[in-house]
């Protein structure tokens, strides 16, 4: 599949992942529109001179920005209007401490992801690409810390009994998005695959999710500084120029809705994490505080690749040192302390 000169949305464009997806298309020759209601997207992530066309458009060379929600229908048709692939990536969704104190919010992801599917088809696009999640697949598989079961795709599918027991609604959420791509495949013969992103980190990311909010810590040397839950519970974070890879692969080669893992086969604890960060940071605090109180998510998370291999012959590139390495330099280059110091209490649970 050539990228040049094809026209893409990408919904939820302004986010962390979805800026990252914006620079990889507009690299590989696309013309991208971004629909975004900028409610935890920002039009800074997107790092290019453009100009205010008003109204909410903001346009640079082959980028159209535009602020609309997507959960209305007419604005929904409008954005998918002359589009050839659909990246579908708005959501609400924030990290652990978010998706637990906001279950009705993850549950109106239906409604965006059916709105936008059913448009999409209307509008006779080529493809449609959906970011799912890991948090598709049953907690009680991820139940045991210090486990070494990998997740494969077939461990979460709504049509094998006991296959479908998802991470909270945020996770059923994402399930049912990927049910009715395969839907949408099998009666209508659109193309359709689902990206089931396991803990993408890096640049721009906001402080709700773990590692950019260990990093907020050791910035404003918070000491006691504090873990949510033992610091034992792992996972398999990854940088999101591999996430982005994937999208595009599974993009290119995915057409029946078949979800594919975007993660990682090599785990990683928090408690480890936070070593790393200090080692990085030249910075360790003297007391460490392990807040039990706090959600921690699932024991134990990492991915099969095996399907990504085959089918998309991928692999994650950029190791864990390297990416810590890179999200700290931005982290410390763009940040203030005194803003973070301030307001680090909702910056850790509000997206
Ligand atoms: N970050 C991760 O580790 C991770 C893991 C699994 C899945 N995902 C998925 O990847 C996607 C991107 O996540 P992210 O972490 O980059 O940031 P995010 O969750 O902040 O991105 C969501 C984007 O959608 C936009 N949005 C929300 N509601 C909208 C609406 N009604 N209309 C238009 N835009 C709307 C937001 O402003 C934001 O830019 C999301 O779908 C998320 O569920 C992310």
């Amino acid at each position: 599949m050539r990228w040049n000169r094809k026209r893409v949305l990408v919904t939820g464009g302004a986010s962390f992942i979805g800026s990252h997806l914006v620079d990889k298309l507009l690299s590989l020759g696309a013309e991208v529109k971004v629909a975004d209601d900028f409610s935890s997207g920002k039009l800074g992530n997107l790092e290019y001179p453009s100009t205010n066309k008003g109204s909410g458009v903001w346009t640079s060379e082959n980028l159209a920005v535009h602020k609309v929600d997507l959960k209305d229908k007419t604005s929904a048709k409008l954005m998918i209007k002359d589009v050839d692939v659909v990246f579908h990536l708005a959501a609400l969704h924030g990290g652990r401490g978010y998706i637990h104190t906001h279950p009705a919010q993850c549950c109106t992801n239906m409604i965006l992801d059916q709105l936008v599917f059913e448009e999409a088809y209307k509008a006779g696009v080529e493809k449609i690409c959906f970011a799912s999640s890991a948090c598709v697949y049953p907690s009680y598989l991820q139940e045991s810390t210090g486990s070494l079961y990998l997740l494969k795709e077939g461990d979460a599918d709504p049509f094998v009994r006991g296959k479908a027991f998802s991470d909270l609604e945020y996770g059923w959420a994402k399930l049912m998005g990927e049910m009715a791509l395969k839907a949408y495949h099998k009666q209508y013969g659109i193309s359709t695959s689902s990206v089931r992103i396991f803990t993408a980190y890096g640049p721009r990311e906001n402080e709700t999710h773990a590692i950019i909010a260990l990093i907020a810590k050791a910035f404003v040397k918070m000491d006691p500084y504090q873990i949510w839950g033992t610091g034992e519970q792992d996972r398999n974070f990854t940088y999101v120029s591999d996430i982005v890879d994937v999208l595009v692969l599974a993009a290119e080669k995915i057409d029946d809705g078949t979800p594919v893992n975007a993660g990682r086969d090599d785990r990683i604890t928090i408690n480890e994490v936070c070593e790393m960060i200090f080692y990085i940071t030249g910075w360790r605090p003297r007391n460490i505080k392990h807040d039990l109180s706090k959600p921690q998510g699932v024991a134990s998370r990492a991915a099969d690749l095996t399907r990504a291999k085959k089918i998309l012959g991928w692999a994650p590139k950029v190791s864990y040192r390297e990416g810590f390495k890179r999200t700290v330099e931005w982290y410390f280059t763009h940040k203030a302390r005194g803003d973070v110091k301030a307001n680090l209490n909702r910056l850790l649970t509000e997206r």
